[in-house]
């Protein structure tokens, strides 16, 4: 048997099609450039993936949560820079008119700027376009109006620092988390779900007394590429990216970039930042109201500096999916070849946990599928499936990454069993209805 990587996203964009995950948005209407919906088994999976990383971070006791509004008063993104400084320049090729990022073009012989489609020097001088989208609250559409949909969810989060630290009694150091969708008019989308202009970030400020933040810094690297371990993404395909001068944000101290290695090669899917008290800072001056923490056993006032981990929650949806795709060629004896898609995520992603299938449509087996079905439903996300072969019913759940199939048959009618089949190693095993619930936990756990 040979074993296959995935090797290019439109493969992966056709299997999500084809299997419900994500279907390009408003796409009887020609679709919308960069805009994704999440089908019924990709809402599923997408969620699952939430619940990983909140549970990972909401279940410290240091680390609250929060579900900020995407419109925030048009002032905090004075004070988070994002007004004056959230912008790309861009650069139009006056001969084949395409535009493009300046730091997207090439270079000519002679080191000029080129365009990157025809080569040719002839540019417009760069301009800058600002990122946020904006839109109008209430009726009047004026300046006066103008609001933004939040280009991050951290803003949220630190101008509700005090509000959060001090209804919950947080002590420092401490951590807010939080998900949300974001918006940013990116000039570049593409490569699916990997930039798009709306997305759902997973971000984590974590609050600590100033002259600690190094030291937290490198326990939340250590922190992040170990969740990435535990839930299954390899580690060849993970490296840390350090960000040099001309690459840090404006806000920044340090910044690590998690990359990870998709078909379309080493990409950022989560940043790390030392952010200092730049934020807390800043929004202490333009709101005019202290931010300052109290340290009682100190006796002293002081702005905590933030450790962020900031993961786009598409960007880690599309690395599971990646990582988890195999292709799986096999030789037959009639000299083909046969291959078999899978995608072998862990049990806590999977939008189906197990599948039930009667063999045949006889009343018999449906209603003893139904009844097997129902007996795991509390616990656990089961998919009832009678239409077409079994081979196929299999390859299907197989291709949805579906980690147990339950087959009933004709002998359960006779000795109360059913057949387990295993999503990576195709084993079957028969085990009888009574044991069925501790079966199925036993073997999820051992993905
Ligand atoms: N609060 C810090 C912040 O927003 P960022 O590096 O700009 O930092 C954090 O974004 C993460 O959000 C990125 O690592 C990426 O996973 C995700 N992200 C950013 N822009 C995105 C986009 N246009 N489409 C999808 N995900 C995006």
């Amino acid at each position: 048997m040979i074993e296959r990587d995935l090797e290019d996203l439109p493969t992966l964009v056709s299997l999500c099609k084809r299997r419900g995950f994500i279907f390009q948005s408003s796409e009887i209407y020609g679709g919308l450039n960069s805009c994704w919906d999440y089908g019924p088994l990709g809402a599923q999976f997408k969620f699952n993936v939430k619940m990983s990383w909140w549970k990972e971070m909401t279940r410290r006791q240091d680390i609250v949560g929060l579900d900020a509004a995407i419109l925030m008063h048009p002032t905090v993104w004075k004070a988070s820079g994002h007004v004056d400084g959230f912008s790309d320049p861009l650069v139009d090729c006056t001969d084949c008119k395409t535009r493009f990022r300046e730091d997207h073009g090439g270079q000519s012989k002679d080191g000029k700027l080129a365009c990157p489609n025809c080569k040719s020097t002839n540019l417009t001088e760069p301009r800058n376009f600002n990122l946020m989208f904006e839109t109008y609250m209430g009726p009047v559409k004026d300046d006066a109006g103008i609001v933004y949909l939040r280009p991050e969810t951290a803003q949220g989060i630190f101008v509700n620092f005090l509000n959060v630290q001090t209804s919950m009694r947080k002590k420092l150091p401490f951590g807010i988390a939080q998900i949300g969708k974001s918006f940013r008019n990116e000039i570049t989308p593409g490569n699916f779900t990997f930039r798009t202009r709306e997305f759902e970030q997973m971000e984590m400020q974590f609050f600590v007394k100033p002259g600690m933040d190094d030291e937290w810094f490198e326990n939340w690297k250590k922190t992040r590429m170990s969740y990435y371990d535990r839930i299954g993404l390899r580690q060849e395909k993970l490296r840390f990216h350090p960000h040099g001068e001309g690459e840090l944000a404006h806000y920044a101290k340090a910044a690590f970039d998690v990359e990870y290695n998709f078909p379309i090669g080493w990409q950022e899917l989560e940043g790390i930042h030392n952010r200092t008290d730049f934020d807390l800072s800043q929004h202490q001056e333009f709101s005019g109201k202290k931010l300052e923490y109290f340290d009682e056993a100190a006796k002293e006032k002081f702005l905590p500096y933030v450790i962020e981990t900031a993961v786009g929650c598409d960007r880690l949806c599309l690395a599971v999916l990646c990582d988890s795709y195999r292709e799986e060629v096999r030789q037959l004896e009639n000299g083909k070849e046969d291959t078999r898609v899978v995608l072998r995520f862990k049990p806590e992603f999977a939008p189906i946990k197990a599948a039930v299938l009667p063999l045949s449509k006889k009343p018999q087996l449906q209603e003893l599928s139904a009844k097997v079905r129902d007996s795991l439903i509390d616990q656990w996300d089961v998919e009832y499936d009678e239409a077409g072969s079994i081979g196929k019913r299999y390859r299907r759940q197989d291709e949805v990454g579906t980690p147990l199939c339950i087959t009933v048959d004709f002998d359960s009618l006779e000795d109360n069993a059913v057949t387990v089949r295993h999503r990576d190693t195709m084993e079957q095993d028969r085990v009888n209805l009574d044991q069925l619930r501790g079966y199925v936990a036993e073997k999820l756990a051992q993905f």
